[in-house]
């Protein structure tokens, strides 16, 4: 089938992102996952190299078929730089699935490169960068694992 492109922020990766990790990789065998700016979000908590080393550590059970690289630029030019099949994206909200559905339409009609849209279980569904930043910034703890232990230690340490 070769190989998806899983592309994200993921500031910091999450229990969520984990999940929709696993679900492509037992779809598609293989799967990169390219740390990406996004443009709606500009200023971070992690540089592109933590990010990318957190996703790699919370990703080592799953061996070879996951690889994490930094990009720039377009999603899409990224996704043919590794000759990527399909995009793989998710959904949380009816707000997220508008706009997952703007952009893989743009996609496809500008490169034909086709995105699969995954959920999440709904136990992580909820969980977003976003809520795990303002916690830590604020000095809050998360009591149950809502992000991989050396995320929530990582958390920790920034703040
Ligand atoms: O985890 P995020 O922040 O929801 O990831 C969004 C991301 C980085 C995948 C998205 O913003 C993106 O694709 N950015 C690259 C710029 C791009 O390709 N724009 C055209 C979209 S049609």
């Amino acid at each position: 089938m070769g190989v998806a492109f899983y592309p994200g922020s993921f500031d910091p990766f999450h229990l969520g992102h984990l999940d929709i990790v696993e679900q492509a990789v037992e779809m598609f065998g293989e799967l990169v996952i390219g740390v990406m700016h996004n443009p709606a979000k500009p200023s971070g908590m992690f540089t592109p190299d933590e990010r990318a080393d957190l996703i790699r550590q919370s990703t080592q059970h799953l061996g070879k078929a996951v690889c994490v690289e930094k990009f720039s630029g377009l999603t899409v030019e990224a996704a043919a730089q590794i000759k990527a099949t399909f995009l793989v994206k998710s959904a949380r909200t009816t707000h997220d699935f508008e706009t997952e559905q703007q952009m893989a339409q743009t996609n496809r009609a500008a490169t034909g490169i086709s995105t699969v849209l995954l959920f999440a279980t709904p136990e992580h569904q909820f969980v977003t960068s976003t809520y795990l930043r303002q916690f830590a910034q604020a000095g809050g703890t998360i009591r149950t694992p809502l992000a991989p232990d050396c995320v929530l230690a990582a958390l920790k340490a920034k703040h």
